[in-house]
């Protein structure tokens, strides 16, 4: 988590660089927003801001600020120590001289701590962050590229830091391991950020830093030294940075936005996919190679992406196909063949479980295809192959869009590769009506508030769903908790009656999501089970679904022309807005939900 930005400028001309600072972070917010800070060094004096909350809180700080030429700044997502200013980067050390802002997980961070304590230093906040900064201060001896490569050889974990000392006013200094970090340089300016799209210029030339790489940049290069202090040359990659991608436009949240968007993603994905050669040939080759078991990887919503369409593998592939949350994986020792073909799905690629799940698999000589959103992030790094979602970036923390598309690619990778041609093109011709439903359910959109405003008076939520519904169900509950901070769970609805069934009483809300025509008998038989024991129910249900419309309290009608493996992508999104809305009836921060960030770098 955490998220980094730096910048630095030739001192003659830099101009307000403690507000681009800001600028940068405020874009990388969606990684952590407990507090924040920044730091720039004025007359060979470091000078340092904090806060609690978010960035904009630093805003009136700054304003008196002279023109200097670096800053440095952090947005954190707090993991050792409470939410404080003592405990907001950037740490500094003992005599004052350097600043830096971290990002990762020390592990060893309480034995060096000692190790320092022994040497008579002693940190003052909580944080493994102010450890590194300590131990990097403990070994300069007047050159830094030195310092840091002797305590981050002592570091076990993973790390994003900038860094800045009094005695090199014009250098910011930077290295990781396992979390990213880019240098991106433009005419005017060099900026570093833990993700591409804080950078402000539309056009810059990237370097990513590789794992144990450490940079000094000033305003006119960049210098990168390997782990052993060597210089290095890098290629560079330009960047094209879509600056509208990073504004609401008419809408009051990013997420509504990306509600939105997920009509013309799912249009340009399923036209990308049938018209792209290049693509096919790059897969095909993959699956075809005896593929004889399918593992997928991955957390939250992504997993939820990986169930559904698991049972879509299975049935037009027949490739047995498990998918594993990966912060369980990474400590079990699942039974592989030696053709297996593991499927790690994330959004930004930095998810720090994906990443060790992914790396066991990869320890066993097994290849590794990623779903991923995020251009050059890590797990396309590590992965063999990397097929992108083309989402667009996602700001909202709550997943919509990259969940959508995941589904989308994965399924329309599965009809791809499909030897069963009949249920290929049936499915294929029904893809206009998946387009006629989306269109129907965002022009409806105002039912669903209506119901949102309904449902936000009650406190406990069960979601259910059959088959392919019942990961709909949880991903559903979710979008609901995580939004709007109700309780909510997720269940099978054939489960219901082998223990959860006991909850259910007026006060307890079932949402049933019943877009499976395969068993949609069968969960209005569940449905009439809750009924009788005096369960309010909201349904989502295909249209003309006579006995659902009578047993539900209300009822929100889909099309009912959806084939059963496209109906997740319809119901997930009703109910993407149905979380939306019953969180503006909570005013909740929907964007930036409690507790949360975007990328979870860390385990
Ligand atoms: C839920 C959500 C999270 C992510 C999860 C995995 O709305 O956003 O559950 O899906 O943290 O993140 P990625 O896909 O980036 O690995």
């Amino acid at each position: 988590m955490c998220g980094i930005f730096g910048c630095i400028e030739e001192s003659s001309k830099a101009k307000k660089i403690l507000i681009k600072c800001l600028n940068g972070l405020k874009k990388l917010e969606y990684r952590g927003y407990d507090s924040a800070g920044i730091a720039s060094i004025e007359n060979g004096r470091i000078l340092q801001y904090k806060t609690t909350g978010k960035v904009h809180s630093l805003d009136k700080n700054i304003i008196n600020t002279k023109d200097l030429s670096l800053a440095i700044g952090h947005t954190r997502w707090a993991t050792h120590g409470a939410i404080s200013e003592k405990n907001a980067h950037p740490h500094t050390d003992t005599s004052k001289s350097l600043s830096l802002v971290h990002n990762g997980i020390i592990e060893n961070y309480k034995e060096l701590q000692y190790e320092l304590k022994q040497n008579g230093i002693h940190c003052i906040s909580d944080t493994d962050s102010e450890v590194l900064t300590q131990l990097i201060a403990y070994y300069f001896k007047g050159n830094m590229i030195k310092a840091l490569q002797t305590a981050l050889d002592k570091i076990e974990g993973s790390f994003a830091i900038a860094l800045i000392h009094k005695d090199f006013p014009d250098t910011i200094f930077a290295s990781s391991r396992d979390a990213p970090l880019v240098i991106g340089k433009s005419k005017n300016t060099i900026q570093l950020s833990s993700d591409v799209h804080a950078f402000s210029g539309k056009t810059m030339k990237a370097t990513f830093l590789a794992d144990n790489e450490i940079a000094s940049i000033t305003h006119k290069e960049i210098t990168v030294y390997n782990e052993e202090g060597k210089k290095k040359e890098k290629e560079d990659s330009v960047l094209h940075i879509d600056p509208k991608q990073h504004s609401k436009g008419p809408y009051p949240h990013f997420m509504l936005k990306e509600i939105f968007e997920q009509k013309i993603n799912f249009s340009k994905s399923v036209d990308t996919f049938l018209t792209n050669d290049n693509l096919h040939h790059e897969i095909r080759p993959i699956l075809e190679t005896n593929t004889d078991q399918i593992l997928i990887i991955a957390c939250g919503s992504s997993y939820h992406a990986g169930l559904i369409v698991s049972s879509m593998i299975e049935e037009l592939l027949s490739i047995p196909t498990q998918v594993r949350i990966a912060s369980e994986l990474r400590y079990q020792s699942p039974a592989l063949t030696k053709n297996t073909l593991a499927i790690a799905i994330s959004q930004s690629g930095e998810t720090c479980d994906t990443l060790g799940a992914v790396k066991n698999i990869k320890n066993k000589k097994l290849p590794v295809f990623a779903i991923c959103n995020v251009k050059g992030s890590t797990l396309t790094r590590i992965a063999d192959h990397t097929l992108y979602i083309d989402a667009g970036p996602e700001i909202s923390v709550c997943s919509t869009k990259a969940f959508s598309a995941q589904l989308t690619l994965l399924q329309l990778l599965v009809l791809h590769l499909t030897k069963d041609n009949l249920k290929k093109n049936i499915i294929l011709s029904n893809l206009t009506s998946v387009k006629h439903a989306l269109d129907y359910l965002l022009s409806h959109t105002a039912k669903i508030e209506k119901l949102a405003k309904k449902y936000s008076l009650y406190e406990k939520f069960f979601f259910i769903g059959r088959d392919v519904m019942y990961p709909t169900a949880m991903e559903a509950s979710l979008k609901l908790k995580e939004i709007t901070y109700l309780m909510s769970i997720a269940y099978p609805a054939g489960e219901m009656k082998h223990g959860p069934i006991a909850l259910i009483d007026s006060k307890l809300v079932t949402i049933a999501l019943c877009g499976n025509e395969k068993t949609l008998g069968k969960i209005t038989s569940n449905l009439i089970e809750i009924k009788s024991r005096n369960g309010p129910i909201l349904a989502f249900c295909p249209k003309g679904s006579k006995e659902i419309e009578e047993i539900a309290d209300d009822t929100f009608f889909l099309p009912n022309n959806l084939d059963d493996f496209f109906s997740p992508l319809i119901y997930s999104i009703a109910l993407q807005l149905f979380a939306y809305f019953v969180a503006i009836e909570k005013k909740t921060d929907i964007d930036q939900p409690r507790n949360l960030a975007k990328s979870v770098t860390v385990e």
